[in-house]
């Protein structure tokens, strides 16, 4: 299915984009766009402690449709992983919908949200949360294993392989740099071929350079065709994204595209300059 994408914006990135201009107006086909994988209406979460009530989701209404690469902005405590664990599927709204891949999933029971979990999505968090005594193959062999998969050593190389860390897989995470275990956790959250990547802050505990490298690897990703969705509080990360969301008071304040995408690897060729500072090996 084709989707009619009528924007008054410069000509649209994407080589699968034909384009025409129709009374001003810019046209474009995007094959791979249209289908809504995430769709909220009305979703709101309220949270009760005792005579405390934290409204910390309002009446969010929201479409991310296949291959959008979106960062979550806003304030601490603005309702950022509210809504990231609420699409996810760890946790339920207190009202409204959400429809993931065309599918009401809000108000499943957990072993059902847990089967949905495994089939559609794949998470990334700040602090990697990979076994500690266990390599990383097998921590990427980890998701396979709930679903009962078969070639499960094979699958999880070939994820390794695609985060670059083909010659790593016998290390524990003890063995391995920050951005090398984020990269494991990426190849955990991909080996299952999730529709969905969702990653709350994870380049969080990282520094410049190895952000960039897990930026380039969240661009690859979605230049396959993966829906990605990361929460951030930096304004240069989020760049990397094609549209950025930013929440407030638990609301969505300002929904924008990104006109000119970070693109991390040319941010990491400059890095690797004598003027970027790389030193010499
Ligand atoms: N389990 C909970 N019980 C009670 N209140 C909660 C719970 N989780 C979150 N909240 C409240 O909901 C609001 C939104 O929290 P949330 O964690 O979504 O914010 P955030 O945007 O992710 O913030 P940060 O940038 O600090 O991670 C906050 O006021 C928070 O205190
Ligand atoms: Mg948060």
């Amino acid at each position: 299915m084709e989707f009619l994408l009528v924007t008054k914006g410069p000509k649209l990135p994407g080589k699968n984009v034909r384009s025409r201009d129709t009374l001003g107006l810019r046209v474009a086909y995007y094959p791979f766009m249209g289908k809504a994988i995430i769709e909220t209406k009305g979703l709101s979460k309220r949270y009760v402690m005792g005579d405390q009530v934290v409204n910390a989701l309002k009446d969010v209404n929201l479409t991310i449709e296949q291959g959008e690469f979106v960062a979550i902005m806003g304030p601490s405590g603005s309702g950022k992983s509210t809504f990231m664990n609420l699409i996810g599927c760890l946790d339920r709204p207190t009202a409204g919908e959400y429809l993931l891949n065309a599918e009401a999933v809000a108000y499943m029971e957990d072993n059902q949200l847990a089967e949905i979990r495994n089939k559609y999505i794949g998470f990334v968090f700040q602090n990697f949360n990979l076994l500690p005594r266990t390599t990383a193959l097998k921590n990427v062999e980890l998701p396979l294993m709930y679903a009962g998969a078969k070639n499960r050593s094979q699958r999880a190389k070939k994820a390794l392989e695609m985060v670059g860390l083909a010659q790593r897989m016998d290390h524990t995470p003890a063995m391995l740099s920050g951005g090398q275990q984020q990269r494991v956790a990426i190849a955990r959250a991909i080996v299952n071929e999730p529709v969905l990547i969702l990653g709350d802050e994870p380049t969080g505990n990282l520094d410049s350079r190895t952000s960039e490298e897990i930026m380039a690897v969240f661009q690859q990703l979605n230049r396959e065709g993966k829906t990605v969705v990361i929460v951030t509080h930096e304004e240069d990360v989020a760049l990397h994204c094609k549209r950025i969301i930013r929440f407030k008071d638990g609301a969505v304040r300002v929904d924008e595209k990104v006109a000119v995408q970070t693109d991390a690897r040319e941010v990491l060729k400059m890095m690797d300059t004598p003027e970027g500072g790389k030193v010499a090996a």
